[in-house]
């Protein structure tokens, strides 16, 4: 038991029931919806930071963004890019980066009013997660600039907010620079929240739940200790009671327990309790169990905070002998590596999307997911906890000076209360410094960190040696094992038998759904666990070593879904990778039916290739039969081509020639029983659409998804495994389609079709200015009317300050000519690049607004004020310090109509996806599908009412 440094009570009169969303002190609001977006870095001088408070361009409050798209986030705005062979390739494609400036800078911007009465709460600003460098205003105060893409940053934001008004967020971000080489997208790719907290709180991430056994073996009652982590912005110091209550799975209140820490003004404190818990209900990937602690929060007799955290009782171990303990057993990691990056949305994945693909990889038996190679997005863990899936937990780099201590700090602290997450992992593949002893100091550091902040799990590092035990791996607890499987492992564990080993990385098998030859030309390779790069080997070959070898404690394959970039072995056209036990779109490989025979205790008989295979009549064409039968027997039109016994892991292979009909397979137990049967038939040409919703009834919260196969049939409804029809889609109702794919790994066609608007600058000209009087206020003067004869007046002649003195006012005058045409889109934008040092801008005589920042770049919509033919425009400038004047480049921005090309995808081999997302309206939503030659589709998707996260309006 811990030395606890508070005082210890409890008594009954203490404790207080959950309260209601709306009675906690705590409101935790979604910032996703309603944010305005513009691609393009066309105001850099805004990070130009010289005064505190007045963001420039798009930063300042004042800024116009009326005709910016309008989005919810998680966004990404990488898979809305073209492809383009110059581009990197190991990002896939898209252009993005040094190579193209004006794709690679975004802006978002959201605006909210906030309630007087929120005035003495603190207010917190979250972004869970931007890819990649993210500059952040409030209010025109710039209050983060945070660089990396997968961390996440949180700012106190009480001091610069209005209350009982108008608040504007605005964030700039530079997807320039990449940090891994593989796709990692561009843009709030993750959730953003404002948080409203009493003056004393519970921190961010402040509540560490851990349960302790006896030696960590699952005897007993566990203790359940609890660290609250308390911060008082009070200018005085307070006394806290912390108040704990333990719901069980099944949700009945089990345990209060209780204690008070003093804190001092402007202070953060600690409170640890701790309670044991008789037979509690284990967590495991098959039985994930899940506890609830409420913690309430009271000072001076009033409640000021609660939260509740999800757990799980475990145990985890990793041991030299008997590999990965779960439970104090030996439990056999069957893992997957996977980056963050899906068909249609690329890395901005809907919490409901990573629940699809968690329960994709779960239909094969894989037990564990590595977050290669970076922190996960914490929606990810949250469906790992409810449906039973491990998780290794990796840093995106390795460092121990403060900025990486930072980040490591920041992960564990958010993601240690997860019972899904097993083990950390430092870094992966550090190549060029990893046996030095500096790389080995550094991972000492990090790894002593994690005893720190959670004393419960173990470390890795993703090392690609063999046996090599220097740096890194000569201090790292379990030593991780990228590839080089065989005997070097052997010798490896017993020249350090102390030392536990996983496989972190293994396989790397290439093939490309549905293809079963190779094709440099395409970009496409065959998918009969075949073809591997250099480095890797096939699914067989390395979990058949694995399988023999329980102290190796299982091992994560590379990868559980492709993803965009990182092309191999052919790169361009190709755009994606192909190392997938599934496709970008979650569609199983014939590799998935290999998994799922070893990795489930299903009956599973698969036959590979399709037989759709006209000019091949006679030609010899290799079969495999994936299964975890005793024995398969193979048929072509009924008549047997043999029976071949089955070893443990491995798969079957026939050279068939090639007729077309049925070919079929029966797979027969260790009595000679048939236990399975399959078949795959030649099919006739493509008939019929088919969409086929994954889930029919969705929620009306604007997140949630319903993901939809759409396939091509012939007239006797089997799927045609070559079928490429180009198909259209139509919505109705209450969503919106949010993507489209195919898992082609070589398709350069749109995943994403999004409004724009057609735009171009009519530029201002003839100007001519005076010095003159000038109201400080919109009054109007006959120097602004359009009848004003200003040819007198000195011609301003480019750059510089006109206005010469302080405390000096001037009139400039100028015109613009506008076409009907210009003036039949959406708006026209009068767009100034400066105003020095305040501003009262006329247009044909009408007052269209002002400004009063030197820095800002003042846009008004001045669509209502302009006419075909000359205008003029005026504007009233006062000098106050220095010199001044208005600043040249001024446009009229003419923004047509958005529209968006309708949607529409290939099939690829048979298949393709589209991902249909809810609004916030109960309903119906009805997809269409049409192609040519085809018999059209539809499919409804149920939309019903529920409770939303409560969000910023
Ligand atoms: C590994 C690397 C992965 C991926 C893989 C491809 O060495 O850790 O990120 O690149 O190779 O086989």
């Amino acid at each position: 038991m811990k030395n606890y440094t508070l005082i210890r009570f409890l008594t009954a009169a203490s404790f207080v029931a959950q309260l209601t969303a709306a009675e906690s002190p705590r409101e935790r609001l979604s910032l996703d919806a309603n944010w305005k977006f513009h691609l393009g870095d066309d105001w850099p001088d805004a990070l130009h930071l010289e005064n505190s408070g007045t963001g420039s361009g798009p930063a300042s409050e004042k800024f116009s963004d009326t005709f910016w798209r309008e989005l919810n986030v998680p966004h990404d705005w990488a898979v809305e890019l073209p492809f383009d062979w110059a581009a990197d390739g190991s990002h896939g494609f898209h252009t993005l980066g040094v190579k193209y400036p004006t794709t690679s800078v975004a802006w978002y911007r959201r605006t909210f009013d906030l309630p007087k009465e929120d005035e003495g709460r603190r207010i917190w600003l979250t972004f869970d997660g931007v890819f990649r460098d993210a500059t952040v205003w409030v209010n025109g105060w710039c209050v983060r600039h945070h660089e990396g893409g997968y961390y996440p940053f949180r700012e106190d934001i009480t001091d610069v907010l209005h209350y009982g008004g108008k608040n504007t967020i605005a964030v700039r971000v530079d997807a320039t620079k990449v940090e891994g080489w593989f796709y990692e997208g561009a843009g709030i790719y993750r959730h953003v929240w404002l948080d409203k907290t009493s003056p004393i709180a519970i921190a961010q991430d402040g509540i560490f739940v851990q349960s302790k056994f006896a030696k960590n073996l699952p005897q007993g009652a566990p203790e359940i200790q609890v660290e609250v982590r308390l911060l008082n912005s009070q200018i005085n110091a307070a006394i806290a009671t912390v108040n704990c209550e333990i719901i069980s799975p099944d949700g009945r209140p089990l345990a209060k327990f209780a204690a008070a820490e003093k804190l001092n003004r402007k202070s953060e404190g600690t409170a640890n309790l701790a309670i044991k818990i008789p037979s509690p209900s284990l967590w495991s990937p098959e039985n994930p169990k899940l506890y609830k602690l409420v913690t309430t929060i009271s000072s001076d007799g009033k409640i000021v905070d609660q939260k509740e955290t999800t757990f799980g009782i475990r145990t985890v171990a990793f041991d030299a002998n008997q590999g990965f303990l779960l439970n104090g057993k030996h439990y056999e990691l069957y893992g997957t590596c996977n980056h963050q990056d899906h068909a249609g949305v690329g890395a901005a994945i809907p919490d409901a999307l990573q629940e699809f693909r968690v329960k994709k990889l779960k239909e094969f038996g894989c037990n564990a997911i590595r977050t290669s190679h970076n922190p996960p997005t914490p929606e990810l863990l949250d469906v790992c906890d409810r449906l039973g899936m491990l998780i290794m937990d990796e840093s995106r780099l390795m460092g121990s000076d403060s900025e990486n201590m930072k980040k490591w700090d920041d992960q564990i602290r958010r993601d240690r209360n997860h019972p899904s997450v097993a083990i950390w992992c430092v870094a992966n593949e550090q190549f060029m410094v990893q046996d030095t002893p500096q790389a080995g100091n550094v991972a000492a550091t990090m790894q002593d960190y994690v005893k720190q902040l959670d004393p419960t799990r173990p470390v890795t590092y993703a090392s690609p040696e063999d046996d090599v035990f220097r740096g890194i791996n000569s201090v790292i607890e379990v030593r991780g094992w990228n590839y080089h499987y065989g005997p070097q492992m052997d010798r490896y564990h017993a020249a350090h038998p102390d030392q536990p080993n996983v496989g972190t990385e293994q396989a790397s098998v290439v093939g490309t759904r549905g293809i079963y030859t190779n094709d440099r030309e395409h970009g496409y390779v065959a998918a009969y666990d075949l073809v591997w790069p250099g480095w890797t080997t096939t699914a067989e070959s390395w979990w058949s070593y694995f399988a023999e070898r329980p102290w190796l404690s299982g091992a994560f394959v590379w990868t559980g879904f492709d993803y965009r970039g990182e092309p191999t072995p052919y790169w361009w056209p190709c755009v994606n990778s192909h190392f997938g036990i599934l496709d970008t779109c979650g569609f199983p490989k014939d590799a998935f039916y290999y998994y799922q025979s070893w990795w489930t205790t299903n009956t599973v008989l698969h036959l590979a290739p399709h037989w759709n295979w006209p000019g091949r009549e006679e030609k010899e064409i290799l079969v495999q039969a994936f299964s975890n039968c005793k024995e398969v027997e193979l048929f072509l039109n009924g008549e047997s081509l043999g029976k071949q016994t089955m070893k443990p892991n491995s798969k079957l292979s026939w050279q068939v020639k090639y007729a077309p009909g049925t070919l079929s397979a029966k797979g027969y137990d260790d009595a000679g029983k048939v236990i399975a049967e399959t078949k795959v038939e030649t099919t006739g040409d493509a008939a019929q659409i088919q969409l086929t919703p994954d889930r029919k009834t969705i929620n009306a919260d604007g997140a949630d998804v319903s993901v939809f196969t759409v396939s091509a049939v012939d007239a006797q409804g089997r799927v045609v495994p070559v079928a490429q029809n180009k198909i259209h889609f139509a919505i109705e109702g209450a969503g919106n389609i949010i993507g489209v794919g195919n898992g082609d790994p070589s398709c350069h066609e749109p995943d994403v079709y999004v409004p724009t608007a057609p735009s171009h600058n009519v530029p201002v000209n003839k100007w001519r200015w005076e010095i003159g009087k000038i109201s400080k206020n919109r009054s109007a003067i006959p120097e602004y009317a359009n009848d004003f004869d200003d040819s007198a007046w000195k011609p301003v002649s480019g750059g510089g300050p006109t206005i010469e003195t302080p405390d000096t006012a001037a009139i400039y005058r100028a015109h613009v000519t506008l076409t009907d045409e210009d003036l039949q889109g959406e708006g026209a934008m009068i767009c100034f690049s400066g105003c020095d040092d305040e501003g009262w801008y006329f247009v044909n005589g009408q007052f269209v607004g002002e400004s009063h920042d030197w820095q800002a770049q003042p846009i008004f919509d001045a669509k209502k004020f302009l006419h075909a033919g000359d205008n003029i425009i005026a504007v009233g400038v006062y000098n106050g310090v220095a010199q001044g004047g208005l600043n040249p480049n001024v446009n009229v921005q003419i923004v047509g109509h958005a529209t968006a090309a309708p949607w529409s995808r290939s099939l690829f081999n048979g298949l393709a996806q589209i991902i249909v997302q809810s609004t916030k309206a109960a309903g119906e939503i009805k997809l269409k599908a049409t192609a040519d030659g085809l018999a059209p589709a539809a499919a409804v998707v149920q939309v019903q009412p529920c409770a939303s996260c409560p969000a910023v309006p």
